[in-house]
């Protein structure tokens, strides 16, 4: 029987497929209404209040720009797939089908060229989506979407609509029903200000698919705590609040590495007087877990419609490939057949779950 992570990594397989066929058909066909039916995770909050930071810690590995400013100026989706142990990790994009990037210096360099590929190097954005996988034994199955911050005011060399450019780009994403809401908020402001909680509070009234993040706890004054937020007291979400200590800046400028800066993180919360009883409910490891179980359930409770999508899309491909004909020599008729098989292996493997009858299970 399958497990539920490689459920999730057919997700994203699917995910990827439909990316791959995105004009496919002129865009409004069954791949677009499965890509909406499919769950994902966006990042949302104010400007460097610590989301590409946040992103990076779940995967585990240095490769986001990141810094004060507009740093993130195009969405990132970023799919992470869990391979067998030991294999060697690398990322992959999707505008670069064929090179493989292990070095992932070479990465956070690639997403800024890219980035400056359509908005120049100015402090413009672009809703133009960057695609990049990440094949590593070390992360969970999952498929993030981090985003420009919200911001208040145009700063010099950014057009006046810029802030309500962003604010409808970020809400284009977080509206859809199938959007897992990460709230990032920094602790060092006051959380009636935090523009992730205003705008998830809107498209996200009753809080079933917000999880509210609070990051810079290590910078909070001297003799305060946000245990109000962390425990719920301040602004109740249905899921729990997760606190985290990113690396500061200085961190950053001095290399601090990601396995450091985790057990820098853990040994925070474990030495903490304000958090130690919340230690093992705090940081970005048990956010990732957090978060994977949570897009598992989802998509559990989604099987049912999920599969009648994926039929959907396989006839529709069935009918495409008897068109162009066979055997394929085109390259397109090859990603149709690549996707096709995809399909098939995820009906498969849905079909095992709802008749496999786990206890507790789907229906
Ligand atoms: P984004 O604009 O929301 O993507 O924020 P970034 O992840 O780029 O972070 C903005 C700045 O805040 C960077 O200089 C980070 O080092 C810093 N930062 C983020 N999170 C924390 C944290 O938990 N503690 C400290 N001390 N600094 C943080
Ligand atoms: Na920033
Ligand atoms: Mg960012």
């Amino acid at each position: 029987m399958a497990t539920m992570g490689s459920l999730i990594g057919l997700v994203n397989r699917i995910q990827r497929a439909c990316t791959v066929l995105g004009d496919y058909g002129g865009g409004d066909n069954a791949f677009s209404s499965l890509w909406e039916a499919l769950p994902s995770v966006a990042v949302v909050g104010g400007q460097s209040s610590g989301k590409s930071s946040v992103l990076e810690s779940i995967v585990g590995r240095d490769f986001l720009p990141r810094g004060s400013g507009i740093v993130t100026r195009r969405p990132l989706v970023l799919q992470l797939h869990k391979t067998d142990e030991g294999s060697q990790e690398y990322a992959e994009f999707l505008h670069l089908p064929k090179r493989r990037f292990t070095d992932f210096g070479a990465v956070r360099h690639e997403i800024q060229e890219e980035t400056d590929r359509i908005t120049g190097k100015t402090k413009q954005i672009s809703p133009v989506p960057i695609h990049l996988s990440i094949y590593s034994p070390n992360v969970v199955n999952l498929t993030l979407i981090d985003l420009p911050g919200l911001t208040k005011v145009a700063v010099e060399g950014q057009p006046e609509s810029i802030v309500q450019d962003i604010e409808t780009m970020v809400r284009s994403y977080v509206e859809k029903p199938n959007c897992i809401i990460l709230a990032i908020s920094p602790a060092n402001q006051d959380i009636a200000t935090s523009d992730a909680i205003k705008l998830a509070r809107e498209v996200d009234p009753s809080g079933e698919r917000t999880f509210g993040v609070l990051t810079k706890l290590d910078l909070m004054d001297k003799g305060t705590n946000a245990l109000d937020v962390l425990e719920g007291r301040s602004y109740r979400l249905q899921h729990p609040w997760v606190g985290i200590v990113n690396r500061s800046q200085s961190d950053i400028n001095k290399n601090v590495d990601m396995i450091v800066a985790r057990r820098k993180e853990r040994d925070y919360f474990a030495t903490s007087p304000d958090y130690c009883h919340l230690a093992s409910k705090m940081g970005s490891e048990y956010l990732a877990k957090l978060l994977s179980q949570h897009l598992e359930s989802v998509i559990r409770a989604r099987i049912p419609s999920i599969t009648s999508l994926i039929n959907k899309s396989i006839d529709e491909l069935e009918s495409e490939m008897d068109h162009i004909g066979r055997p394929i020599a085109l390259d397109a008729g090859a990603q149709l057949y690549t996707v096709l098989e995809v399909c098939r292996a995820f009906e498969r493997i849905f079909k095992e779950h709802l008749d496999g009858g786990r206890p507790g299970g789907d229906r």
